[in-house]
């Protein structure tokens, strides 16, 4: 699907229904969860992703402060977004619970609390420079949204495939529908604006390049990160996953023809962790 306008892509993304509607959350089968074994090796995982999405609060936070935050198409978008991010967050945690791990009653504020202050510092620095690039910035934070949604899309693809629960794929499969519309909203949005300059192509190409991390590293330790990445795409399968979902889709954005970062990054990660074990 190819849209002409930002506005387009934001008509488009308001006439897909919610995955997890009341309703579908309320038939979720929760004394259920006990029943099929859960490897112990994907709590961590699972409590990593689960404060990744309760964190995109923040990042939200953040992006109202900037020119793409301010555009009116964007920041309508964005309000539909952060919601559904919270209910991914909230449904993992309920998942955690109902599989026997207590998170007690204070867990979103104990996520937030943890981020370290270097962060939040260094992510208002990144915002006030930001402003500075102004509306030309756009095109980036886009990608950025784009390659996040891409990439928590495989995590659960392969975190469905590697856990085998079918209560948690039930879950995960309807988190994936949402996953996918904020992925096209971002990678259409990304493009119109990539088209638009070659200013923006450069600039946008140059920071991926060269400060694409993956998501959630930098609000949550590195080690956590480096875990999850390595857990759920380690091995041939896992990175053929990650090039062929996420990396070709990036590169078909204008200006990230052959860009190669995200896989190289993935596999540097899934490389040392494995030198590690
Ligand atoms: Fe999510
Ligand atoms: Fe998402």
């Amino acid at each position: 699907m190819r849209f002409e306008t930002n506005r387009d892509v934001l008509d488009w993304y308001e006439r897909q229904p919610r995955a997890l509607t009341k309703e579908f959350i309320g038939k979720i089968v929760w004394e259920d969860v006990k029943k099929y074994p859960l490897d112990e090796k994907f709590i961590p995982v699972l409590l990593y992703m689960r404060d990744v999405e309760t964190l995109t609060d923040m990042y939200y936070d953040e992006l109202r402060r900037t020119p793409t935050g301010k555009d009116p198409v964007i920041s309508r978008f964005m309000e539909r977004w952060s919601t559904e991010e919270q209910t991914h967050g909230e449904l993992l945690n309920r998942f955690l619970n109902e599989a026997g791990i207590e998170t007690g009653d204070k867990w979103k504020a104990q996520v937030k609390k943890s981020v370290s202050n270097f962060y939040v510092a260094n992510t208002y620095l990144l915002t006030s420079l930001t402003n500075l690039v102004g509306k030309k910035f756009t095109a980036t934070h886009m990608t950025f949204g784009a390659i996040h949604e891409m990439s928590t899309t495989q995590g659960y693809r392969r975190l469905i495939e590697l856990t085998k629960h079918p209560v948690l794929s039930e879950i995960l499969r309807a988190m994936i529908r949402e996953e996918s519309a904020h992925t096209h909203f971002y990678w259409s949005v990304a493009r119109l604006e990539l088209k638009n300059s070659e200013f923006t192509r450069k600039l946008a190409r140059f920071i991926v390049k060269n400060f694409w991390t993956p998501v959630g590293s930098g609000a949550k330790p590195k080690k956590e990160s480096d875990y999850t990445i390595a857990t759920l795409f380690d091995g041939e399968e896992g990175l053929d996953w990650i090039d062929k979902n996420v990396s070709q889709k990036l590169q078909r954005l204008p200006g990230f023809d052959g860009l190669t970062k995200v896989s190289d990054k993935i596999s540097e990660i899934v490389l040392s962790q494995t030198s590690v074990a």
